[in-house]
C-alpha cells in the first residue's frame, strides 16, 4: 500500500530529508494526476492552510498556502469584493499545484494574476520567492515541471489582483455576456459551462484535458483547411496557432467511445473518463490510441497534460508513429 505523508506545518518540511527524493512524489489534491499502477512511490502532499489579503492603492495582494482548495480561494476572494479569478472558478485542485502547470481557463491563466512563489528548496532548507518572470510560465507550463522538478516544493503564492478590475468575456460563451457584467456573473458563467461539459470528478472520475491543445505553423494550417475547412483555431502569435485537441479527437471518431471501462467523454472529447473499475492500463492503452489516430488523420502528435505516475513516478505515455 503506498505511504502517504501530509505537510501541514512548514517545519514538518526539513523531515523530507529523511526520505529519498527519487522515491517521493508530491501530490496536490491528485486531479491532475492518474495513478496507472497498483504501486505509487511514496507520496507528500503539502496541505499548509491560510489566506492573508493586504490592500495598497491599486490592488490586492492575496498570499495563499498550498494546501488551500483553489475554488474556494477564487470563491472567497469573490465575495469579499476582490475581482479577478472569476474566469479560473471550479478548476480542481490546489493553490500549489496551480502554479506547476499555469492554470488556465476562459482566457485568463495564473500567470496574468501571480506575482511570486513561496519555494521551499530542499537543497538549502531555505524559502525562496520565485517572482513571476523566474517562473517561465508558458501554455500549461512552467519551471516546476522542468529545471525545478524534485528539487523543492511550492509553499504558497502571492497574487495581485487590480482594484481597477476589467472583465474579461472574450471566449466563447463568456461573450454572450452584457458589457456590463460583474465577476459574479462572470464566475457563474463559467461554473455553468463548466458544468456542462466537464464531468464532475467526483462523480465521473477524470483529470480534466488529458491532452494539450497543439500549436502548429501557419503553413500547417493552411494543409489542413484544404481538407477540413472548418478547423477551429485560435492565433497564438503571426506565425502560429493553436488547434483545439477537443476537435482533433472527436473528429478521429473518439468521442463517447470505450476501451474497457475507460471512455472518451461524450460532451468534451478532450476529457478521458472512468466509467468504473478501469484499470490504468485501460486508460493508457486508450491514450494510445488516440494519439496513434490523431497522428494518422492530422499528422499532429498530442502532447499528454496529465501526470501519469507509476510506482518510479511520473512516466510520459510514448507512441512510436513511423
Ligand atoms: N471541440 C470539439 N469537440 C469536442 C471538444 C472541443 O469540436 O469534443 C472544439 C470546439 O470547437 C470548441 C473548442 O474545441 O469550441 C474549444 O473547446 P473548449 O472551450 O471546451 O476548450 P478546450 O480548448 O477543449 C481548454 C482547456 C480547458 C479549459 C477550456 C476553457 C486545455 C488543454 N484545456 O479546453 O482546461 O477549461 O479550454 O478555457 O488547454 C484542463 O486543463 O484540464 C481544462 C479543462
Amino acid at each position: 500500500t503506498p505511504k502517504l505523508y501530509q505537510i501541514t506545518q512548514i517545519e514538518e518540511l526539513s523531515l523530507l530529508s529523511n526520505l529519498s527524493l527519487e522515491q517521493v512524489y508530491f501530490l496536490g489534491e491528485g486531479t491532475n494526476t492518474l495513478f496507472v499502477e497498483e504501486t505509487a512511490p511514496i507520496i507528500v502532499q503539502p496541505a499548509i492552510k491560510g489566506i492573508n489579503i493586504v490592500e495598497n492603492d491599486n490592488e490586492y495582494v492575496v498570499t495563499a498556502a498550498c494546501g488551500e482548495n483553489w475554488h474556494q480561494l477564487v470563491t472567497y476572494l469573490l465575495e469579499s469584493g476582490i475581482n479577478g479569478l472569476e474566469n479560473l472558478a471550479l478548476i480542481p485542485g490546489s493553490v500549489g499545484a496551480a502554479p506547476v502547470q499555469n492554470i488556465g481557463a476562459y482566457g485568463v491563466e495564473l500567470s496574468d494574476v501571480l506575482y511570486s512563489v513561496s519555494w521551499y528548496e530542499f537543497a538549502t532548507n531555505t524559502i525562496k520567492e520565485i517572482d513571476n518572470a523566474a517562473c517561465k510560465f508558458g501554455y500549461r507550463d512552467s519551471i516546476f515541471k522542468h529545471e525545478l522538478s524534485g528539487k523543492g516544493l511550492i509553499i504558497g503564492v502571492t497574487l495581485t489582483l487590480a482594484k481597477n478590475w476589467q472583465a474579461t468575456t472574450s471566449y466563447a460563451g463568456l461573450n454572450e455576456l452584457s458589457i456590463d457584467a460583474t465577476a459574479k456573473d462572470i464566475y457563474d458563467k463559467v461554473i455553468e459551462i463548466r458544468q456542462q461539459k466537464l464531468p464532475d470528478p467526483h462523480v465521473i472520475p477524470n483529470a480534466g484535458s488529458f491532452f494539450k491543445n497543439p500549436i502548429v505553423s501557419n503553413a500547417q494550417l493552411q494543409q489542413l483547411s484544404e481538407r477540413y475547412i472548418d478547423i477551429p483555431h485560435y492565433r497564438v502569435d503571426s506565425q502560429h496557432v493553436k488547434l483545439p485537441a477537443g476537435w482533433l479527437i472527436e473528429h478521429a471518431g473518439f468521442k463517447g467511445t470505450s476501451y474497457g471501462n475507460a471512455g472518451v467523454h461524450d460532451k468534451q472529447a478532450l476529457v478521458l473518463v472512468n466509467r468504473g473499475g478501469a484499470t490504468g492500463q485501460e486508460v493508457i492503452a486508450l491514450a494510445k490510441n488516440i494519439l496513434i489516430s490523431v497522428h494518422q488523420k492530422f499528422n499532429i502528435m498530442l502532447e499528454q497534460e496529465v501526470r501519469t505516475v507509476t510506482q518510479h513516478g511520473y512516466q510520459k505515455i510514448e507512441v512510436s508513429c513511423g
